[in-house]
């Protein structure tokens, strides 16, 4: 399709499961912004700045690379779609415990920015559990994370929790 679709999520960090998706979406869009949500309330461990660096290290190999566009952004993810004129905003679906919050927020999204939908995606069923925040957990207690994340994550992931920031 011609046209721009938003990958929006906090990134904290780029999972298997987010780049599974990414692959998927770029075979149904142009191009697709993935949007890494600087101020979302959330605890984070990596900056804006590092999750932006780590998802292009992540992919800078792929022969879609360059379809995608990475962006740090703040405030009400429809401002931003309607500022890059996306008409779509992506999301992952892994399992039915996502979709109650996925629907309330593309609901609200849609409220707020008729013109805009939301298209759920569903990742390959082997990688439905994988989450940031159990990556994090696994990484926190030093655990083997090559089949969650990239190899470069994984090497943060263990920085940062070696360095106990
Ligand atoms: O990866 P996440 O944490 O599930 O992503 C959630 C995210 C960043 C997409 C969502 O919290 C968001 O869009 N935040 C920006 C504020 C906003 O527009 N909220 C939507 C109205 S509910």
């Amino acid at each position: 399709m011609k046209q721009t679709a938003l990958f929006p999520g906090s990134f904290d960090p780029i999972t298997n499961g987010h780049i599974d998706l990414l692959r998927r979406a770029v075979k149904l869009f142009e191009k697709v912004i993935v949007t890494v949500a600087i101020n979302n309330r959330k605890d984070s461990v990596f900056s804006g700045d590092e999750r932006v660096a780590l998802i292009r290290e992540c992919i800078r190999e792929e022969p879609w690379y360059d379809q995608v566009e990475i962006e740090e952004f703040s405030g009400l993810l429809i401002d931003f779609a309607r500022s890059k004129g996306a008409t779509v905003l992506l999301r992952g679906v892994r399992q039915i415990s996502d979709f109650e919050y996925e629907f309330r927020m593309a609901l609200t999204n849609r409220r707020l920015a008729p013109e805009i939908d939301t298209l759920f995606l569903m990742p390959d069923e082997q990688l439905t559990f994988i989450s940031a925040s159990i990556v994090k957990e696994v990484a926190y207690w030093g655990g083997d994370l090559s089949s969650f994340v990239p190899a470069p994550v994984a090497k943060a992931l263990h920085e940062k929790f070696e360095s106990g920031s």
